[in-house]
């Protein structure tokens, strides 16, 4: 199976590595390249199709579903997407692109993936895939009620509309193939940590930690099955973020110099790995070996404790406002200011990372995970 290859190794030239003499027609070819490539970085084992990426779970790979609702896990204003598109607020929890955006344009499938509940939808746009995550959602359903979002059950429900409307489109066989050879991408858990359990005292005198993630993770497997009965056979199931390192946490929880909040963090690392035994353990017994845990606390850790190694020169503050605690309502354009240089920072707001930072966790998870999900 050929390995995933950035665009930096596979389209520069060889001449110019060998030759100062061919500078001009070097620079000339490496512009015309950058300006006509579109964006495909990886490539495919022959014969694989990826048709589509589908995508459930919270504000990390929301793209507007909650933008009609009643909540404070909305997003939908200035200065979100503030470089998204040219500057739009889609509802994406980031300066621009989210991580379904970023596989999907790596799959050289299409350069985002929308909401499946924007207005503006096209049919067509449901043959390569949208995203069903709902802002605020948890693995636990009181997570999800607290914050107002679209409930995992109730994402399910759409993912079944959009397979009926799929098939009134393409027919039964070819809706078959999609969901068959689709990616299918779910991110959930940071909320039901961080806004749940460690929010809320009552949470608290019913579960322990222990107890608490077991429930998470035993609603993120039940989740996946329902996929695979549904014909999905590529599922990402994603890990829980170092949750005590994000600026939002620090500030409410990590005392006077803001440090990690390590019983948030244990919380996570305790929940990655009930998940992971969890899926690996699903995966063992359907026989698919492409029901994959994929590990996002460690990728986004090391971005955070050593920014200047990625680029970034901020890890512990947001860069919308102040970065201590603007987040959704708090982070909009009368009240807080956006940071000078946005690349410069791990995370846009308090809680959710900028898009450069989702760039290079996606680009180290393909490294990482590729080879298996085919
Ligand atoms: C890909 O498909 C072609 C045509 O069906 C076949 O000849 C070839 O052997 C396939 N390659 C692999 C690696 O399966
Ligand atoms: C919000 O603020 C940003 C940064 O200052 C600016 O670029 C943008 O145009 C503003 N947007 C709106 C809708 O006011």
């Amino acid at each position: 199976m050929e390995r995933p290859r950035s665009v930096h190794h596979h389209i520069i030239p060889y001449f110019c590595l060998v030759s100062s003499s061919m500078l001009f027609w070097c620079t000339f070819f490496l512009v015309l390249l950058f300006t006509t490539t579109t964006h495909a970085l990886v490539k495919l084992p022959e014969n694989t199709t990826v048709p589509a990426v589908i995508v459930f779970g919270d504000s990390i790979v929301d793209a507007g579903n909650n933008d009609d609702m009643i909540t404070e896990a909305r997003c939908d204003y200035a200065p979100y997407g503030i470089d998204f598109d040219g500057g739009v607020a889609t509802g994406r929890f980031s300066n621009g692109k989210v991580p379904g955006d970023i596989v999907a344009e790596e799959l050289g499938i299409k350069p985002s993936i929308p909401a499946y509940r924007d207005p503006n939808l096209k049919p067509e746009d449901l043959l390569t895939g949208v995203t069903f995550a709902s802002g605020g959602a948890g693995y636990v359903p009181l997570t999800t009620k607290l914050a107002g979002g679209i409930p995992l059950p109730q994402q399910l429900k759409y993912f079944e509309q959009y397979i009926a409307k799929l098939k009134a489109m393409v027919g039964e066989e070819r809706t078959q193939f999609i969901i068959k050879n689709s990616l299918f991408v779910v991110i959930c858990g940071s909320n039901d940590i961080a806004n749940d359990f460690f929010a809320l005292p009552p949470v608290q005198l019913h579960y322990t930690v222990a107890s608490f993630t077991a429930l998470m993770a035993d609603n993120a497997r039940s989740f996946a099955q329902t996929l695979y009965g549904y014909g999905a056979r590529r599922i990402l199931v994603f890990g829980a973020p170092p949750i005590g390192c994000v600026p939002s946490q620090r500030t409410v929880a990590g005392g006077p110099t803001r440090d990690c909040v390590a019983r948030f963090n244990d919380a996570s690392k305790l929940f990655n790995s009930k998940l992971s035994a969890n899926i690996d353990a699903l995966s063992t017994t359907l026989q698919d070996p492409t029901i994959i845990y994929i590990d996002i606390y460690s990728p986004l850790l090391d971005l955070i404790l050593s920014p200047q190694q990625y680029g970034f020169k901020v890890g512990d503050k947001g860069c919308c406002g102040t970065g201590l605690i603007e987040v959704t309502a708090l982070c909009n354009n009368y009240t807080a200011a956006v940071c000078p240089i946005r690349s410069d920072y791990v995370f846009w707001d308090s809680f959710h990372p900028t898009e450069k930072a989702y760039r290079i966790i996606v680009a180290k998870l393909f490294d990482k995970y590729f080879d298996r999900f085919f």
